[in-house]
């Protein structure tokens, strides 16, 4: 699995704590910035990470900003994304058994660094269920495929 992480300025450093989480588990990644505290715009990020996942790339992205709202609504506009904010581990084990989140969002000032790890962890380990889900994913894309011919 190869995982394409990324985030603005405010969550530079939560992105910092989990790129050293993928690290210690042997987890190919690649940074797509950003690549100091200097104040940047979000959506420049969650592109960039969003882009590389939708391209088949990369298999799940992360994505870090001061909530974890702007990547996420970012994110979700490119076709075939599916980010799920997630502050908690349930949620996190949701979004993959469930939604098939292939980018999780976390927000530096909403969660601390151990909570953040159990979080990817919790996300990175669940499998997608299929069944009824999958019928829902591709009600999800058939939302998405009727907007993108307009
Ligand atoms: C940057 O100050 C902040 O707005 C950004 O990191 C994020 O929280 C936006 O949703």
């Amino acid at each position: 699995m190869r995982v394409a992480i990324g985030s603005d300025h405010g969550g530079f450093k939560l992105k910092a704590e989990i790129i050293a989480y993928l690290k210690e588990h042997h987890i190919e990644y690649n940074d797509f910035g950003t690549y100091s505290l200097d104040s940047v715009d979000y959506p420049d990020f969650a592109r960039a990470v969003a882009e590389a996942v939708a391209g088949g790339e990369f298999q799940r992205g992360i994505l870090c900003c001061g909530t974890g709202i702007g990547v996420s609504i970012a994110a979700n506009k490119v076709p075939g994304i599916r980010a799920a904010l997630c502050h908690d581990t349930y949620s996190a084990r949701m979004a993959s058994e469930h939604n098939m989140a292939n980018i999780i969002t976390l927000g530096e000032r909403v969660v601390g660094p151990g909570l953040a790890r159990d979080i990817v962890a919790a996300w990175l380990n669940a499998r997608f269920a299929g069944g009824r889900h999958a019928r829902r994913l591709e009600k999800i894309a058939e939302i998405e495929r009727s907007f993108n011919c307009k």
